[in-house]
């Protein structure tokens, strides 16, 4: 593939990784469809939903260091759709859990969110979540400016962390690899950047201007 692809590729690859980003989905429907969610369909679609809302939400923080390493600009402008996955699949995971576990009372729900931890924390990622999603047209970028919407969408990290926090204190003590793994991309992915950021603040040496040749110049005899 070229290194930056014309118009027309680009909207292919942008077409099939939409396509790509569904399938997840899709395979939640296909099992509501075969009614073949195991055991436990509640905790099937939670687990299923909150898995992919986290990867997603890697795949989006993996892309400013990918386009780095390899100079594919281009993989920029694949970045919003994939924060917009993340966020939708955040909603369907917060929905189920309104849905299936309080059959969205908000009293319940409410209870909930302030009893147990794990949801505190669930929940405040995806509170965070909403002005990102809220701001990711080139519309609001206008509106906000450059600067001000760079310093809102760094709650990026904030919510990649909480994230972390919720999914280790949801597990059991004996299944501890996956927040492990995860929360491992998460701070690689994090050191990436305060790298990039430490190194891109180390000053260029400034040499003084070079002093115009004319001045030297010496005189025709
Ligand atoms: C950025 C936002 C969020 C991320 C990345 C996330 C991620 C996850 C992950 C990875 C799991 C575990 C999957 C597994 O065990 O394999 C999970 C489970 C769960 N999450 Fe979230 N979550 C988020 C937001 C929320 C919110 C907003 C709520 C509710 C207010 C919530 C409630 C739950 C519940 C109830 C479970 C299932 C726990 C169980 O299996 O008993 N999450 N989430």
């Amino acid at each position: 593939m070229r290194m930056n692809p014309d118009n027309r590729r680009l909207g292919l690859i942008k077409l099939t990784l939409f396509i790509a980003c569904l399938l997840p989905f899709g395979r939640l429907l296909w099992a509501a469809y075969t009614n073949d969610f195991g055991a436990n369909p509640v905790e099937f679609v939670q687990r299923w939903t909150g898995t992919w809302t986290f990867n997603f939400l890697l795949i989006t923080l993996c892309i400013t260091p990918l386009r780095s390493m390899t100079q594919m600009h281009w993989l920029l402008r694949l970045r919003r759709m994939l924060g917009l996955f993340c966020f939708f699949y955040a909603t369907v995971h917060f929905l189920s859990f309104i849905g299936f576990d309080h059959e969205f009372v908000i009293d319940e729900i409410a209870k909930d969110i302030v009893k147990r931890p794990f949801v505190t924390v669930g929940f405040a990622a995806f509170l965070l979540l909403i002005p990102l999603a809220a701001t990711s047209s080139n519309w609001a970028i206008r509106k906000l400016g450059g600067r001000k919407w760079q310093e809102l969408h760094r709650n990026i990290y904030l919510i990649s962390i909480l994230a972390c926090l919720h999914y280790f204190w949801l597990v059991k003590a004996t299944a501890l690899i996956w927040p492990i793994i995860y929360t491992s991309a998460v701070l690689t992915l994090l050191a990436w950047r305060i790298r990039e950021r430490k190194r891109k603040a180390i000053p260029v040496p400034q040499f003084p201007a070079a002093t115009p040749l004319k001045f030297f110049r010496r005189k025709p005899e």
